[in-house]
């Protein structure tokens, strides 16, 4: 059978079916089927594709969040759009609605679960101490069940209603949508700060276990296209490295990110890599892609020069003096006199919009690397064909 060979014969047909549902995507690209054609995205994670959870759930996202595409406050950490936003649009579906910011949104096309701060393990931090979320990973399934049981029974009765339906998802569509997790970075986060590494590195087996139980409690519920994300490189956060003076030789690496934070790093997307591969033989009917977001991060910020970003150590938003540091839109008390901290005059040179979190621009190009497919685990079959196939 060659590559984009016109209309398959019958017993051609027979054996791409079988083939398909063993080697998913791949095998799709190279048959010339067409795109999945996903209805909605169910997404699950933490502030890198929180798009207006924890601002509804707490307070309000501030300017200058935003300013760049949104031109307003849009409950996310960055000025403007996220990874989740680029696939959304790649896919042809709106910006995903936040599941805890109901006013005025539509759930037709899904719904986001993922907020600022987010673990995948339940924490016994507090949000106003240390940005923990309440909404660890299993509350976020908690909050996916109860969307399903919600909106399934509002659909069946809002047959009179037909503005209410058009907002809520088809009951249909839920096993046809795909399901997108990008969480973990603050499970390492928390555990820098109350463990040492070899603790954490003794937990992580538990960390990955339970977002496995995740995939598998929304499989489960019908669930079959998964789009998994692994961690980026926390150790190269502007926020960490501006706090380092005269480091020890070999605390940093060759591109001056703190290397054991990313060898942790490393360690859960190694271990994470491996619970996908489980996972494919323990659910059969799903397509699963575990995604190196991780080495899209980390050669953006290697080669930020090349890729057009001129300021890549540095954070956009976010006021520095001495080695004091106030958050991006914070205000302060500095000599008697009041300070806000703003953004830069041009958010598209610099890749940390506040230190933590991504600007629009690196967003962006993270998201043409990934889209693509070429840092799937799955080589080469891009997110339009990752789906589960019937
Ligand atoms: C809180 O976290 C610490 C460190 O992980 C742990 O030792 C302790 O048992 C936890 N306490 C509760 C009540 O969960
Ligand atoms: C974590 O432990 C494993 C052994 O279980 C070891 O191979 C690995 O190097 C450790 N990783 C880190 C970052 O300490
Ligand atoms: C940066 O670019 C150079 C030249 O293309 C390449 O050899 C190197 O692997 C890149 N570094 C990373 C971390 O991607
Ligand atoms: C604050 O005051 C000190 C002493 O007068 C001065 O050295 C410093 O530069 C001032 N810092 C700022 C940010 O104005």
């Amino acid at each position: 059978m060659a590559i984009g060979g016109g209309v398959p014969s019958l017993p051609c047909l027979a054996l791409l079916l079988l083939l398909v549902s063993w080697n998913v995507g791949l095998l799709a690209i190279a048959r010339g089927l067409p795109p999945c054609e996903f209805p909605a995205i169910y997404n699950f994670g933490d502030s890198n594709s929180d798009t207006g959870g924890i601002s509804a759930a707490f307070y309000p996202m501030g300017s200058p969040t935003g300013e760049t595409f949104f031109h307003r406050p849009e409950g996310r950490a960055s000025d403007g759009r996220l990874i989740t936003d680029f696939i959304a649009e790649h896919l042809g579906l709106p910006y995903l609605s936040a599941y805890l910011d109901s006013l005025g949104r539509s759930f037709r096309h899904g719904a986001n679960f993922a907020t600022g701060g987010s673990t995948i393990r339940r924490q016994n931090e507090s949000f106003f101490e240390n940005g923990v979320s309440p909404f660890s990973l299993d509350i976020q399934t908690a909050h996916y069940d109860q969307f399903v049981a919600r909106t399934s029974y509002l659909y069946k009765n809002a047959r009179a209603e037909k503005f209410r339906r058009s907002r809520l998802p088809r009951p249909e569509d839920f096993s046809k949508a795909l399901y997108v997790f990008d969480i973990g970075q603050n499970d390492l986060a928390a555990g820098f700060r109350k463990m040492t590494n070899e603790q954490l590195n003794a937990s992580m087996r538990d960390i990955v276990s339970q977002l496995a139980t995740a995939v598998q409690h929304l499989y489960q519920q019908g669930a079959r296209t998964f789009w998994i994300h692994n961690t980026g490189p926390i150790g190269c956060l502007p926020i960490t490295l501006r706090y380092i003076r005269n480091p020890m030789p070999g605390y940093l690496d060759e591109i001056g990110c703190v290397k054991d934070q990313n060898e942790m790093a490393s360690e859960f997307n190694r271990q994470l890599k491996g619970m996908v591969m489980q996972l494919r033989g323990e659910l059969p009917e799903a397509a699963l892609t575990y995604v190196d977001v991780y080495t899209a991060k980390y050669s953006l910020i290697a080669n930020s020069t090349r890729a057009g970003f001129e300021r890549a150590g540095k954070m956009c938003c976010g006021y520095e003096w001495e080695d004091k540091h106030v958050w991006c839109g914070q205000k302060a008390s500095i000599n008697g006199s009041e300070v806000v901290a703003g953004s830069c005059e041009d958010p598209s040179i610099f890749v940390s919009w506040d230190g933590v979190h991504y600007t629009e621009a690196a967003n962006r190009w993270i998201s043409e690397h990934i889209i693509s497919g070429l840092l799937s685990d799955q080589p080469n079959v891009p997110i339009t064909h990752a789906c589960y196939r019937l």
